[in-house]
Parts: C-alpha cells; structure tokens; sequence
C-alpha cells in the first residue's frame, strides 16, 4: 500500500498550492453565529451589494424560473444576451454571459493568457486580476495607483511585448477612484494591437460620465467591457455578469465557457432586471445620498476617506484589522483592506440611510469619538 503514502496534495500542479486564495466578505449568518448576535440585527456593508435589496422585476422573474428548474438552462443564454445586446445597443453574438462578471474574467484568463505572458494592472486594483492571472501561469505586473488612483501613463509604459492582457476597473475597488472618460479612450486608443484591454464596469451604473468604448471596440480595437448584475441591481446571490466586445473576442469566451454557465433562474431575473430602470434610478438615489452622509460623518470624525464614485467609501482608520473586528461585535460587517496592503483603512459599503447612520454611530464608539 506504498501509494498511500502519497499525499493528495503532491500530486496538484505546483502553480496550486502557491495560488492565493480570495477574501470574501463574511455572510451574515457566519458572524451571527461567531458572536453569537441575533442575524436581524446584523448589517452587511461589506461586499458592495445594493442596501435596498434586489429588484423587484428580478424577484418575479426568479421566483417563475424556480417553478421549471428541472429543466437545463438556455445554454446559449439567446433571450439574455438579446436583451443585452438591445440595452447596449449592440449585435448579440457581441455580448457573453458569465457567472458572475468574475467568470469573464477568468474566461479571458483560459483564453488569452499562459507561462510567458503578461498581465498589467494596478497594485490596488481588484484583487480578482491577480488571482486570474496567477491562475494561468502568466506574470502579474503591477503598477502604483497615484493618489489612490490607477496611472494610465504608468500603465501604458508598463506594456512589454509579452503583454496580454491590461486591465482597468473604472470605479476600482477598493479604492473608489476613477480616471475621467476623456483619459480612458485616450489610453485605450494608446494600445498596441498586441494587448487586449479588460475596462471592467462593475459600478458603471453609479457613474456619472462614464467612458462609452463601444465606438472603438466598432472600430476594431481589442477591448471587453466587463459589467455585473450583483451591483446595482442586487443580484449578487445569483451570479450574473456579462462582457461586450468583438464578435471574435467573444467567439473565443464561448469556446472555452461551460455549457450551461448560467443558472435559468439568474437569465430570467437578469432579463427582467434590464427592465427595471425604476430600480436603477432609485438606487443611484439612495447611493448619492449615502456617500454624501458616510462623508460628511467621517469628516465630523475627523477620518480621511477616499472620494468615492461607487458604492463603497474606502476610510482610514488606524487598525483597519481592529476596527473591523469591533464593529463586526457590534453587528457591523465592514471590510479591512490589509489584502490590499491598506492595513490602516476599511472599506464600507453605502448603506441605506438608517445603516449609515448606524456605522458612524458605532464606527465614533469603537474609535471613542463622540
Ligand atoms: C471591480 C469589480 N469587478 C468585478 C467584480 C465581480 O463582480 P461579480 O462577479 O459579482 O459580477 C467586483 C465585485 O466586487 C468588483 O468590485
């Protein structure tokens, strides 16, 4: 019986056992039960989800898909991606459907990258660019944000010819920041034909003059536009995202995708989601006013914070790990941000007005400010 002496783990490629692990936001159940507090009494502000729930129409949606899932999923997901294509204004076979936007992500990764190749990002950028890249074998360069925010200069220079693969998230998280819509199309004109740009829209909604790339990805440039439905939209349970690009660059997502990627009851709430512009617009609403109040009360606590253009307010507290760790006794579930060597800042997200209120309240306890 030598060959149990084995280990299962010897046998795993070595990239595996060397490949960081991604931090979620914990549920709240998890903290309900750690410390031992009543679950309703909980707030999550961690992981950017919309404080007002999910949509209304998507709820509906869900809730009939559920009666039929006995069935497979459409696998080419054609009512979905027609209905993104006509909200995008875009061919169908130009927009892909992942789990979540994270599954483009890591699509783009099988397609595109491997020992050898390159992929640049910022050094506090989204911390899934990294994991994707390391996952395919490839190099991560990394590039310093410059007042919290990415260094398109930098970045371009940073362009070897073994580049891949350059992304952007405009909003990043976890910083907030945003590079305007003029210097974005500008460095996306910049690009060697080589390198594929990744401009991730995870919080386009939220924006305010957002970058419109289309133009150039008609033009021909080598450009996916990556966007989630787990933002505004609030259906970050399901696992929806979707990317729009090149009829061909998209080809290539679908060839190596799984076959029913998505679930019938995420399409369904998906295409009903499109429709609820209400939502949106409340949403956006409730943001604004809710970045307005976080700022204003963390400069009454004399806190720095980064000014945000999402859903999320990145502060510097001191101990992050701290301050995070007491506000979660008290049922408040933020994020620390030593993963994003940020080890003095968290990261909240925008609660509805009362959630906000609470954080400051318990945020001015935990750092004895009144
Ligand atoms: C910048 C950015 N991109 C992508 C994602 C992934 O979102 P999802 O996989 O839920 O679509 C997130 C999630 O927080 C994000 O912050």
């Amino acid at each position: 019986m030598a060959s149990l002496d084995i280990s299962i783990t010897s046998l795993a490629r070595p990239s595996v056992l060397t490949q960081p692990v991604y931090e979620p936001g914990k549920p709240i159940e998890d903290v309900a039960r750690e410390l031992g507090l009543d679950p309703a009494t909980i707030i999550k502000l961690a992981s950017n989800e919309n404080p007002l729930g999910a949509t209304p129409l998507g709820i509906a949606a869900a809730k009939a898909a559920a009666e039929r899932m006995e069935l497979y999923p459409d696998g080419g997901a054609v009512r979905l991606r027609a209905r993104l294509a006509k909200h995008l204004g875009l061919a169908p076979e130009q927009v892909a459907v992942g789990n979540g936007s994270n599954e483009i992500l890591e699509l783009l990764g099988h397609v595109f990258l491997g020992p050898g190749d390159e992929a640049v990002m910022g050094e506090r950028a989204f911390a899934v660019y990294k994991l994707v890249t390391l996952l395919f074998g490839a190099k991560v360069v990394e590039v310093p944000l410059v007042n919290h925010t990415h260094d398109l200069a930098a970045m371009r220079a940073a362009i070897t010819p073994r580049t891949k693969l350059v992304f952007l998230p405009n909003p990043n998280n976890p910083t907030g920041t945003s590079n305007s819509a003029a210097e974005i199309v500008a460095f996306a004109e910049s690009l060697p034909p080589h390198v594929v740009f990744v401009y991730d829209e995870a919080y386009a909604e939220y924006v305010e003059n957002p970058a419109d790339l289309r133009p150039l990805i008609a033009a021909g440039r080598k450009i996916i536009c990556t966007r989630t439905f787990s933002k505004i939209y609030g259906l970050a349970g399901l696992r929806l995202g979707y990317g729009y690009a090149s009829k061909e660059l998209i080809t290539l997502l679908n060839r190596v995708r799984q076959p029913f990627n998505i679930n019938a009851i995420a399409l369904a709430a998906g295409e009903a989601a499109l429709d609820d512009t209400a939502w949106v617009t409340k949403s956006r609403a409730v943001n604004a006013a809710g970045l307005k109040q976080l700022a204003a009360g963390l400069a009454r606590l004399g806190l720095e914070h980064i000014p945000s253009t999402g859903n999320f307010i990145t502060v510097r507290v001191g101990e992050g790990a701290k301050v995070f760790a007491e506000l979660q006794k008290r049922g408040v579930i933020i994020r620390p941000m030593a993963s994003y060597a940020m080890p003095e800042w968290v990261r909240i997200t925008v609660g509805d007005e009362a959630q906000n209120a609470r954080c400051l309240r318990e945020l001015a306890a935990v750092l004895g400010k009144k």
